[in-house]
């Protein structure tokens, strides 16, 4: 171990795999400081789950390096096990078991007694609000209280890095909004690192950090706010009393494109807040209303793959691909 790897919760130097002739994760370069959120945000196919496998030594890296709480992934995966908790993409609850039943299973399999568990159980089952539902068989669990509790399955080991495959999809927003304050509680509490994959722009908006993920390598790193700066425009959209008069007004006096549609006329401008006013006074024509969208998330991801993330790859990418793309 060394000082340098302490000093994250997750490090990785140029990690990789691949799956046959499929590089599904390709020249990963990551250092996320302990006690954070990293988020990686990327689409169906990304290599997110992938990345995780690795980091969480069920899967083995093809080429480079990853230290997990200052332990190397492939060296001493024992170290790295102990220091963990995983909260899978896929439920893997055996629902048979009622939810207190599930837990104290899962402490001895780590080698804790039911004596030094307990306690632990009965404030996890608390933590994650399911105290009333302890005696119940998860079977009759819904998708959000399935969730929390392998939330609560994932801190039965006191980890110090929890790592959470897509931890609320599939869920309402409202247990999302739960389950997000549960996980902000946790690493205020515990200190803990939080190391999530995502494909919700709005759960990313949780992160200190984010990665966006794209083929399996990373197109960019840094904080959502830093992130949304750099796409570095507005979007206005304005209502006029002559569309077409202000379309040419904007590129006249301004200089920019606008487009005219059925919501208005809609530009990118470096500031909007100072755009409108200016505008105004130029324009020569009534303005109704107008409104200045900062970036999202959505933008950022568009600025550095060309395409939202809601659009899924068109297909399986290759080794060529990959070669294109470098
Ligand atoms: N066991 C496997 N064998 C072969 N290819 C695989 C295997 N697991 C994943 N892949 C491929 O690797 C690529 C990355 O998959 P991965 O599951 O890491 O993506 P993901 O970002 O987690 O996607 P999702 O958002 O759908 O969960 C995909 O093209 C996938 O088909
Ligand atoms: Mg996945």
């Amino acid at each position: 171990m060394t000082a340098v790897a302490d000093e994250f919760a997750v490090r990785t130097e140029d990690l990789g795999k691949v799956y046959g002739e499929l590089p599904a994760v390709v020249g990963l370069d990551l250092s996320v400081p302990r006690g954070t959120t990293f988020g990686f945000l990327g689409p169906n196919g990304a290599g997110k789950t992938t990345t995780i496998s690795m980091l969480c030594t069920l899967l083995r890296p093809t080429v480079g390096r990853a230290f997990v709480a200052g332990h190397d992934v492939v060296a001493e995966p024992h170290s790295v096990r102990e220091r963990i908790g995983l909260v899978f993409q896929e439920t893997t609850l055996d629902l048979d078991l009622t939810a207190e039943e599930g837990l104290r299973f899962h402490a001895e399999l780590f080698g804790i007694p039911w004596r030094v568990s307990r306690p632990k159980v009965a404030a996890l089952l608390e933590l994650v609000d399911l105290t009333g539902s302890r005696d119940r068989p998860v079977r009759e669990f819904s998708g959000g209280m399935r969730r929390r509790l392998e939330i609560a399955r994932g801190l039965l080991t006191t980890p110090q890095v929890l790592f959470l495959d897509e931890p609320t999809t599939g869920l309402d927003p409202q247990t999302r909004t739960v389950i997000w304050e549960h996980l902000h509680e946790l690493r205020e509490q515990h200190g803990i690192t939080l190391f999530l994959t995502t494909h919700h722009l709005e759960e990313a908006e949780h992160c200190d950090r984010i990665a966006i993920m794209d083929g399996g390598q990373v197109e960019v790193e840094g904080s959502p706010a830093e992130l949304k700066a750099e796409v570095g425009h507005d979007t206005v959209v304005l209502r006029t009393g002559d569309d077409a008069a202000a379309v040419r007004v904007i590129a006249e006096r301004f200089g920019l494109d606008a487009v005219s549609g059925p919501d208005g006329v809609r530009l990118r401008v470096a500031d909007g807040a100072a755009f409108v006013p200016a505008f105004c006074a130029e324009a020569g024509v009534p303005v109704l209303s107008a409104t200045v969208v900062p970036p999202s998330l959505d933008d950022v991801f568009l600025h550095h793959t060309g395409r939202t993330i809601r659009a899924e790859r068109s297909g399986p990418l290759t080794v060529n691909d990959v070669g294109r793309r470098r």
